[in-house]
């Protein structure tokens, strides 16, 4: 089901300050600033030759990045986020192995204009999962 890993997502209480650590002191080249009103974050990707990393910002207090700040004030992984060819087939075999896809249940359009889902991280060893179809 797993193809290759399309970013590792990292929350940050300050976008700005966290997009110029990685400008300046790591040399990264980073995306503009993007914001996903469905998924109540603003969004940068810093570009690596393999993959990517996301860093999340909540866009207000009811984001769910807001929660998670809340218990991780300087920030922290938040997710990973593997790809797969076909979005459904994937969340079909996964309900069917007792997995608990998060929200409505339905894909919805992530960062790069494709569909993704959550997997709850209690099935995951404690790690939020995130699949997108590429
Ligand atoms: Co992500």
């Amino acid at each position: 089901m797993l193809g290759k890993l399309n970013h590792v997502a990292i929350a940050v209480p300050d976008l700005k300050v966290a997009t110029d650590q990685y400008k300046d002191m790591l040399g990264a080249k980073v995306t503009a600033p993007q914001k996903l009103v469905e998924h109540g974050v603003t969004v940068v990707f810093i570009e690596l030759p393999n993959t990517k990393v996301e860093l999340l910002e909540p866009i207000d207090a009811s984001s769910p990045i807001a929660s998670f700040l809340d218990k991780n004030p300087k920030g922290g992984m938040h997710h990973i986020c593997y790809e797969v060819d076909d979005i459904d087939a994937a969340k079909s075999q996964l309900i069917q192995t007792g997995a608990r896809v998060l929200g409505d249940g339905e894909p919805k359009i992530g960062a790069h204009g494709k569909p993704v889902l959550f997997l709850h991280p209690g099935d995951f060893s404690g790690t939020l999962i995130e699949l997108e179809q590429v």
